[in-house]
């Protein structure tokens, strides 16, 4: 056979087996045995130098036709074996499957419940603050009017880093905070963690508050209270029973706290078989806050005039009123990451 007849030939072999490929390998086969470096086609061309010079340009010229051919012919038959192959995978994938849910997460509800009061508050006309978690004495205790001899004060109650470095017992240093960077008027609330050495199914060492601070002229205890009920009918609902029970705190005179009835037991400070309600230990009330008319002392701590202003004060517990708006019977699980717990909240 002569060079041209062999070149020739490929076409109508090729075209040959590729009927017969059935797979994308068969054709990767094929592909090596025709157009590979020592595939047929190579071989052929091997020979050219031994050819007639006259026939030379016409082979040449073949050969790359032949060439073309080949390649053609490949994609051809490639583009045919990939449709079909996806449509094979296509016919075993069952669009009517259904498909897994992303997990998606969800706010903590200490944070809702956080977001909740600050958005109250902020419709009243009140901005949001923050400080140091690690505070020092002077803007935890002194400027609050709690002197050094004072029992919250004791190792017992406070976390203490160095001398005269502490972890924040309360969130009240945002009033000092406040006012000694503002002038009066001032409207603020400040939520944070706080840390104290206690724990039981009412108290964590480390917890929330959201601080409160009114200053201006001729405020008065009737604007506190006020205020409060205000907020607490928003978080609670209308129907809510609050109290105001008369307290101390030394940067605060006079002082209260409120109570709410017990989510746990609906007040009746004992559940249906008469055991003592755990959670508010048969009183049927759970303190949520303290407050107060502040201090003319702490006024002049931070350089407001005590004759010109008044103000009042308070501290939530944040988790106190999640606890009393999703009926939790135990603080601590606002800490121990249990996804059952948590999910619910999404
Ligand atoms: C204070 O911390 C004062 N700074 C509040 C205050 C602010 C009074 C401004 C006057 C003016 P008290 O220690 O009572 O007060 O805490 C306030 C609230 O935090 C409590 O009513 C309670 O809801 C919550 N709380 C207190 N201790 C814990 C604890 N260990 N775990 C969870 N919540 C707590
Ligand atoms: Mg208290």
């Amino acid at each position: 056979m002569d060079l041209l007849t062999e070149l020739e030939s490929l076409i109508p072999e090729l075209q040959k087996g590729l009927d017969q490929a059935s797979s994308l390998q068969d054709m990767e086969a094929l592909r090596v045995d025709f157009l590979g470096r020592r595939g047929r086609l190579a071989r052929i061309m091997a020979h050219l130098p031994e050819a007639e010079p006259a026939a030379r340009p016409l082979l040449g010229q073949t050969a790359n036709k032949v060439k073309d051919g080949l390649v053609g012919l490949f994609e051809q038959r490639k583009t045919a074996l990939e449709k079909a192959a996806e449509a094979e995978e296509l016919a075993r994938f069952d669009a009517g499957l259904p498909g897994r849910t992303p997990q998606i997460g969800s706010l903590h509800p200490i944070t809702l419940v956080t977001e909740e009061i600050c958005s109250v508050f902020r419709q009243l006309g009140y901005s949001v603050v923050s400080g140091p978690e690690v505070e020092t004495e002077y803007h935890n205790f002194e400027a609050l009017n709690i002197p050094r001899e004072h029992p919250a004060r004791d190792m017992q109650d406070t976390l203490y880093v160095s001398d005269g470095v502490l972890l924040r017992t309360h969130t009240s240093p945002l009033q000092v905070r406040t006012m000694l960077s503002q002038k009066p008027p001032v409207a603020v609330v400040a939520p944070g963690r706080v840390y104290r050495r206690d724990s039981d199914i009412t108290h964590t060492p480390m917890f929330h508050q959201v601080e409160g601070l009114l200053v201006d002229k001729h405020v008065t205890m009737a604007d506190l209270r006020g205020t409060l009920t205000a907020f607490m009918r928003s978080v609670f609902g209308s129907d809510t029973k609050i109290r105001f029970r008369p307290s101390f705190f030394p940067f605060t005179e006079p002082s209260a706290e409120a109570d709410i009835s017990c989510c746990m037991c609906g007040g009746k400070g004992h559940d249906h078989d008469g055991t003592v309600c755990r959670v508010c230990k048969g009183t049927g009330w759970l303190e949520i806050l303290g407050c107060g008319m502040v201090d003319p002392a702490v006024f002049e701590a931070v350089g407001y005039d005590p004759e010109a202003y008044t103000g009042f004060a308070f501290g939530l517990g944040v988790e106190r009123i999640a606890m009393l708006k999703y009926g939790i019977g135990d603080l601590r699980m606002f800490f121990e990451n249990d996804m059952r717990f948590l999910t619910q909240f999404a």
